[in-house]
């Protein structure tokens, strides 16, 4: 079993009968809607997903998983996603499948959040993957402008046919080269005022379990939000 299996697993525990539960979106999470629809189907486990992206959504309805949109729903009792990088603080990037909009949404209406990551995910200090911000199409050269003059290295994400990538609601995603993040809530307060971006892939004091894959065995932490 590899590590995103293990892990995803793991998380799976945390989902009771009754619960209406976030779909995450990412490779990690992928094992980890596998195994809610091995329980579904053999333990008759009764929840409501609320799928983060196309993708997970037809891999949850594949395995016969109910799901709903988050406007469908009146709450969602857990979220378990992956995550691109996790801080000593618990902080996170997220985005690097392109599905951060709805992934942020659902988790902000969350009761509980878990996420789900192997080692090399946990960092001292967000940054080295590219920041994922989520753009509106219309202006956008604009708004690479604006992140080139702020020094924030910014590349249009493409795909490997080179074509640039649009996500499941129409948006492109340009993707900042920062190597290092020294406030985390600076930049975030930051991004959150330039027109034209949707949202950015900075996701703070939101987690409240880490479940970390290691070659030792699943490690658990409860994150202190005060
Ligand atoms: C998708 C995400 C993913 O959760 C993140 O990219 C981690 O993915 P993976 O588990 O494949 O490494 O934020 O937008």
């Amino acid at each position: 079993m590899n590590l995103k299996q293990m892990v995803g697993i793991e998380a799976s525990k945390y989902v009771k009968d009754g619960m209406i539960v976030g779909l995450g979106t990412g490779s990690t999470a992928y094992y980890m809607i596998e195994e809610l629809g091995r329980r579904v189907k053999e333990e008759g486990l009764q929840i409501i997903g609320v799928p983060t992206s196309i993708a997970s959504k037809k891999q949850a309805e594949s395995l016969g998983i109910p799901v709903k949109t988050i406007d469908e729903v009146s709450h969602v009792d857990l979220t378990i996603d992956g995550a691109d990088e996790i801080d000593p603080q618990f902080c996170g990037i997220k985005g690097g499948g392109a599905a951060l909009l709805f992934e942020k949404i659902v988790a902000t209406y969350s009761k509980k959040i878990i996420w789900i990551v192997d080692q090399s995910k946990m960092v001292p200090a967000l940054g080295k993957f590219p920041l994922p911000i989520e753009v509106i199409p219309y202006g956008h050269q604009q708004v690479l402008q604006r992140f080139d003059t702020l020094g924030w290295h910014p590349i249009l994400r493409k795909n490997d046919n080179g074509e640039v990538v649009v996500t499941d609601c129409g948006h492109y995603i340009i993707d900042l080269h920062l190597e290092k993040i020294d406030d985390t809530h600076k930049m975030a307060n930051q991004l959150d005022k330039i027109v034209g971006v949707v949202e950015h892939g900075l996701f703070l004091d939101m987690v409240d379990t880490v479940i970390i894959g290691t070659e030792e065995g699943v490690k658990t932490i409860h994150a202190d939000k005060n």
